[in-house]
């Protein structure tokens, strides 16, 4: 599976944006996040497009909690996308990178009061609303600035998408929201109406991630658009945006079938144009929140092939020099990766292999993954690791976290540096009675 700009050179090395994988691996260390930037631009205007062609009014946001650094908010920015925070720490390097605040949508579950300020102190173009209280602790924050804030309220649908349990989010049983069913999201919107710095926008929700089946999108679609009509009849407020989150899958293994972006976009526009004529609601502007979709097959891990240890008639571990810090994926949602040994990308392969991180713990990055003959010092490069695995990243055992690069045109540039073993120790404090020569 060749993902992107990903191609074998003449030399029989793996290339991405034009650049050979082990001298990239020579330059920069492993492990190194790998970013395609002419595949993350081209998703972008690809996921533009598909929805901009069949709906007039809609408006995609990068869900940036997929890989956030100054440079990829820079690059979606440029695109035309918005960005989605759900953090102060999101918010923070999206405006650092220059985001117009009014291109970010705060959301976030459980905000802190301090967050909430910083994105009413900054100008945020819309801010979910996740809880009850933060009704009150918004149009507290709003009225203190004589600001109004434009703001979503954030439903759980009731659908239940076919993905990992662990990334269902618009379930009835969820921390996120204000359930349907229940009344709980009418008693929010009639809250927001109460509250005079408040104006209620719309309404989002997110089903979940690395969804291929088009239905829950279609229903969780019926669902929102029923609901504003519900708001209208019972409270006489037309909600002017319907944001329907994120959640389409991306290519892991050879043989996934994720929709395509036209797919997905037919499914989405037409179930909310459809309910839309059905409820004589007039089309609102739809909202789409994409994460692992913008960056998720740009991304690309490289590790380099230390130990190999073969258990007669049991299996043969190949182990690379990063892992569970650098990509808990598999260990948290026993998510699959295929993977390429770059420096051997024409051999044929011949073996099956287990790939392990290196940490103290089980840290199986691949259970089966067919390779040529490997050998110490090889190049490994895990594919589709753009989302959810640098933003997830950790200094479990302290290890530095990995530098991530920008590949285009035969030039990569440095965008998050590696950390150095200072960095790993920079937060750390010695209390005066543990000082050497004290007491
Ligand atoms: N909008 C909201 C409100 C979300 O909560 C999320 C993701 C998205 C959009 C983007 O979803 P995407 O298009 O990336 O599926 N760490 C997990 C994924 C958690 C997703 C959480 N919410 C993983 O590694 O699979």
């Amino acid at each position: 599976m060749l993902l992107g700009t990903q191609r074998v050179n003449g030399k029989g090395v793996l290339e991405i944006g034009g650049c050979d994988l082990v001298k990239l691996a020579r330059k920069y260390g492993t492990p190194l996040y790998v970013l395609d930037e002419d595949y993350l631009r081209q998703t972008c205007q690809d996921y533009r497009r598909a929805f901009e062609s069949r709906y007039a009014n809609v408006h995609i946001s990068f869900s940036s909690k997929a890989f956030i650094t100054a440079a990829i908010c820079r690059v979606v920015d440029q695109e035309g996308l918005g960005v989605d925070v759900s953090s102060g720490g999101e918010l923070h390097t999206a405006l650092h990178a220059g985001v117009a605040p009014e291109h970010i949508f705060m959301h976030g579950s459980n905000k802190s009061r301090a967050e909430m300020e910083m994105a009413v102190v900054n100008g945020v173009g819309r801010l979910g609303i996740d809880h009850l209280d933060e009704i009150d602790a918004l149009q507290e924050i709003a009225a203190a600035r004589e600001a109004r804030l434009n703001v979503l309220i954030r439903v759980a649908p009731g659908v239940t998408a076919n993905t990992h349990t662990h990334i269902q989010t618009g379930k009835v049983d969820t921390k996120f929201g204000f359930s349907l069913s229940g009344g709980a999201a009418m008693e929010a919107a009639a809250r927001v109406l109460k509250a005079p710095n408040l104006r209620l926008h719309g309404v989002n929700c997110h089903i979940g991630s690395q969804i291929f089946d088009l239905d829950p999108f279609r229903e969780a679609a019926h669902m929102m658009v029923d609901f504003a009509a519900q708001v209208r009849d019972s409270l006489g407020v037309t909600l002017a945006d319907i944001d329907l989150g994120g959640g389409v899958g991306v290519h892991y293994l050879n043989g996934d079938a994720p929709p395509s972006l036209d797919e997905y976009a037919e499914a989405v526009t037409s179930a909310v144009k459809e309910r839309c004529a059905l409820r004589s609601f007039p089309l609102p502007r739809l909202i789409q929140e994409p994460g692992r979709r913008i960056v998720g097959e740009a991304g690309t891990t490289l590790y380099t092939i230390g130990v190999v240890k073969e258990i007669p008639g049991i299996r043969t571990y190949v182990s690379v020099d990063g892992g569970l810090s650098d990509n808990p994926r598999p260990a948290l949602y026993d998510a699959k990766y295929s993977a390429v040994v770059a420096n051997k990308a024409q051999q044929p392969c011949t073996r099956t292999v287990t790939v392990a991180g290196k940490h103290c713990e089980t840290d199986t990055l691949i259970a089966d993954l067919s390779v040529p003959d490997v050998s110490p010092g090889d190049i490994l490069a895990v594919q589709t690791t753009g989302a959810y695995n640098y933003s997830m990243a950790s200094n479990y055992n302290r290890l530095p976290r990995p530098a991530a690069v920008m590949v285009s045109g035969g030039k990569a540039d440095l965008i998050v540096r590696r950390e150095t073993l200072s960095d790993l120790v920079r937060c750390d404090r010695m209390p005066a009675r543990l000082r050497r020569g004290q007491g």
